[in-house]
C-alpha cells in the first residue's frame, strides 16, 4: 500500500476520459497572471451584479476570491439558500451542473451562468429522465425523494429534494408519518439515510464515481498508521468506509467535525478540494487523503470529483466578460415543477436547521 502523505492538491493533473464525460481541466495559471486574473474577475463580479457561489470541491483559488467577494463556498444546501436569498441580479455558479440548475429553477429571473456547462456529476448522468420516470410510474405508493445530485426533470417527477447535509431529517420526517420511499440515485447515501431512520427505501442503483472508490480496507491500514487520526467521512461512500467514521457528513459537515472534534490529524473520504477551507480554519492540523484503490482505482482522479475540475480563473473569465455558452437554461414548466421539492426541502430546512451557514459567512 502506498504511504499517506498529507495532501497535495493538484488540480492541473486531472486529465484524460473520466467516468462518463471529458473532463477539461484548466489551464494552469503562473502567480503573477493568477493575481491579474483574480483582480479582473473581482472587478467584473461588482461591475455585473453578480455573486460567486462555489462548492468546497472546486479549485482553492475560486474558493477564495467567492469569499473574498461577497459570494459563499459551501455545500450544496447552503449554496441553493445563498443563491436564493441573495440580491445580486446574476449568480455565477462554481460547481457542477445540477448545482446552477437548482440556482436557475430556483431564482427564473436571474442569470444564473457558470464556468462550464459540461460540468456533470456521475450520480446525474446515472439517472436518466425517462428510466426514472417509469421507475416512478411503477411505485405509485411511494414518496419520491431525490437527491440534489440529478437533473431537473428528475427533479420535476420527485415530492421531496434533498442534499446530504439534510437527507436524514427528511427522510426520518416522512418515515416517521408512516411515508414509504423511493430513493434515487445515490446507492451509498441512500443505504446509510435508511440504516440511521429505519425508513422503507427502494432505491436507485447510482454512485458517486469519486467516493465510490474509498477502501475500507486501505482505511483500516492507514488508522494502524495514524493511531491519533479521527476519520470524516462523506455519506456518499461505501458502507464499509462509514462504518470506519468518526463522523460522517455532508462537506460543510466535514469541516465542522473537524473543528469541533479537536484533534490533530485527519484522514478525510471525500473530495479533496475541501481541504483547502479545513486548513485556512484549522492551520497546524494534518489533514490526510482517504485512500483509494491507487492503481487499480477506476476514478483516474481520485479523491478529486473531474468534473469539478473543470472550473478554472480563465473559465471563469470569460464567463464574466460576456462569452456565450456559460448561461444555465431550464425550460420554465419543467423548472416551475422542479421548484416545488426544492423549496419544500429550504422551507423545511428554515424550520429545523435554523443556524446553517456556509463557510462564506464564517
Ligand atoms: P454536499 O452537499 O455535501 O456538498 O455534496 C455535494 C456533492 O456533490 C458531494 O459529492
Ligand atoms: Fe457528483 Fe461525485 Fe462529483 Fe459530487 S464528487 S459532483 S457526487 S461526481
Amino acid at each position: 500500500m502506498a504511504v499517506a502523505k498529507p495532501i497535495q492538491i493538484r488540480f492541473e493533473q486531472v486529465t484524460g476520459d473520466i467516468g462518463l464525460a471529458p473532463a477539461t481541466p484548466p489551464r494552469i495559471v503562473d502567480p503573477a497572471e493568477k493575481a491579474a486574473l483574480i483582480e479582473r474577475a473581482g472587478r467584473l463580479l461588482k461591475e455585473r451584479n453578480a455573486v460567486l457561489v462555489a462548492h468546497y470541491y472546486v479549485h482553492p483559488d475560486l474558493q477564495d476570491l467567492a469569499q473574498a467577494s461577497g459570494g459563499t463556498v459551501s455545500d450544496s444546501l447552503e449554496m441553493a439558500r445563498f443563491a436564493h436569498e441573495h440580491t445580486a441580479s446574476t449568480i455565477v455558479v462554481a460547481g457542477v451542473r445540477f448545482m446552477g440548475e437548482t440556482s436557475k429553477i430556483l431564482n427564473p429571473e436571474k442569470r444564473v451562468l457558470m464556468p462550464d456547462l459540461l460540468a456533470e456529476c456521475s450520480l446525474d448522468l446515472a439517472t436518466p429522465i425517462d428510466e426514472f420516470s417509469a421507475f416512478c410510474d411503477a411505485h405509485p405508493d411511494r414518496t419520491v425523494v431525490v437527491y440534489a445530485n440529478t437533473s431537473a426533470a428528475v427533479k420535476a417527477r420527485a415530492d421531496w429534494m434533498v442534499t446530504s447535509s439534510i437527507a436524514e431529517k427528511i427522510v426520518g420526517h416522512l418515515h416517521r408519518q408512516g411515508k414509504k420511499i423511493l430513493w434515487a440515485p445515490d446507492k451509498h447515501l441512500g443505504d446509510y439515510v435508511q440504516r440511521m431512520t429505519g425508513a422503507d427505501m427502494l432505491m436507485w442503483n447510482a454512485s458517486c464515481v469519486v467516493h465510490d472508490e474509498f477502501k475500507a480496507q486501505q482505511l483500516e491500514e492507514l488508522k494502524i498508521k495514524h493511531p491519533k487520526a479521527k476519520v470524516l467521512v462523506h455519506p456518499e461512500s461505501p458502507r464499509g468506509v462509514i462504518h470506519l467514521a468518526d463522523a460522517v457528513g455532508s462537506t460543510t459537515g466535514i469541516i465542522q467535525a473537524a473543528e469541533r472534534l479537536g484533534a490533530s490529524e485527519y484522514i478525510v473520504a471525500t473530495d479533496g478540494g475541501i481541504i483547502h477551507q479545513m486548513r485556512k480554519r484549522l492551520p497546524g492540523v494534518t489533514f490526510i487523503e482517504a485512500p483509494t484503490a491507487g492503481k487499480g482505482a477506476t476514478c483516474q482522479s481520485c479523491a478529486h470529483c473531474p468534473w469539478m475540475a473543470m472550473n478554472g480563473l480563465h473559465n471563469l473569465l470569460e464567463t464574466l466578460e460576456g462569452a456565450p455558452g456559460h448561461e444555465v437554461f431550464v425550460d420554465p414548466e419543467v423548472g416551475k415543477r422542479a421548484k416545488v421539492p426544492i423549496q419544500r426541502m429550504l422551507d423545511f430546512a428554515k424550520k429545523n436547521l435554523p443556524t446553517m451557514q456556509g463557510s462564506g459567512d464564517a
